[in-house]
């Protein structure tokens, strides 16, 4: 049996706390996320997985409670310190946000021009031409993005997100939308960001049997607060009434319970 080594949070959260004028949204969430780990969020829609990111990501100031990438706490950042951590996180969009006035090339260009500053024409056209290889899209660089189907702008935006090579990719629901098939593409390209490159992924996902298969932990939000935490087996073993409906009602049809545990 191999034993997975434990590895060490790459991101921390204590007591996060998230409000909109009367509505309280993050409610005490504490969370580690572990280094190079696949880490699903899931939970019902309006429950405050979009903020839990924005707020980890330093885009909203929380209303109380810290967030640490690695051994750096976000609040005791100076707003140019911040800035540059920003640039170890990635961000897929969901729409996958291309500039549809841009060739593919173009896109994947701008961060390292606008970003990075890098002017050597052939570096930056290197880092595009390897990566549209890597995403398995090589040859659509002079393309423009809205010429292309759903599924190849989801693959361009998150390549897009990887062309700064960050330390954390978060993805936002990045299946929405695609269809089985399409979806399975974009979980393969998870996977892939994590064993080859080496990136922590952090996952939103209303498919859950998709988070049960390659995620190594996941965390059930509910109104704000982590209801359930863990490996996917011990998620599936967690007693709490809505994450057994959840489970079940994701799994209909399927006789396998969700029992995997990370490295099994
Ligand atoms: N900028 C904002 N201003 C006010 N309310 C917001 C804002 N962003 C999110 N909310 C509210 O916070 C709650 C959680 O939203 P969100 O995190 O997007 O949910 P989800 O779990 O579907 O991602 C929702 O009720 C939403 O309306
Ligand atoms: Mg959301």
């Amino acid at each position: 049996m191999k034993v997975a080594m434990p590895r060490k949070p790459i991101i921390r959260t204590w007591k996060l706390h998230q409000s909109f004028g009367s509505h309280e949204v993050l409610k005490a969430v504490t969370l580690e996320i572990p280094e190079t780990s696949i880490y699903a969020v899931i939970g019902q829609s309006g429950t405050g997985k979009s903020v839990l990111f924005k707020t980890i990501m330093g885009m909203l100031p929380p209303d109380g409670g810290k967030v640490w990438f690695k051994e750096r706490e976000l609040s005791a950042l100076s707003p140019d310190a911040l800035l540059a951590m920003r640039k170890s996180f990635g961000y897929a969009f969901q729409n996958a946000a291309l500039f549809d006035s841009m060739t593919v090339e173009e896109n994947l260009a701008f961060p390292l021009k606008e970003v990075l500053r890098l002017k050597d024409r052939d570096l930056i056209r290197q880092r595009v031409t390897e990566l549209l290889a890597w995403i398995e899209l090589p040859g659509i660089g002079s393309r423009r993005p809205d010429t292309l189907s759903g599924g190849m702008r989801k693959r361009v935006g998150v390549a897009r997100a990887l062309i700064l090579r960050p330390e954390v990719l978060f993805f936002d629901e990045p299946t929405t939308g695609l269809d089985p098939v399409l979806s399975e593409t974009i979980h393969s390209l998870v996977v892939r960001v994590r064993r080859e490159l080496g990136i922590t992924c952090v996952l939103i996902t209303h498919d859950i049997p998709a988070a049960f298969r390659i995620a190594d932990r996941i965390a059930f939000l509910d109104q704000g607060s982590i209801i359930a935490e863990g490996s996917p087996g011990e998620l599936a073993r967690s007693d709490h009434p809505l994450v057994q409906a959840f489970i079940r009602i994701s799994f209909v049809g399927n006789t396998a319970a969700p029992s995997r545990e990370p490295g099994a």
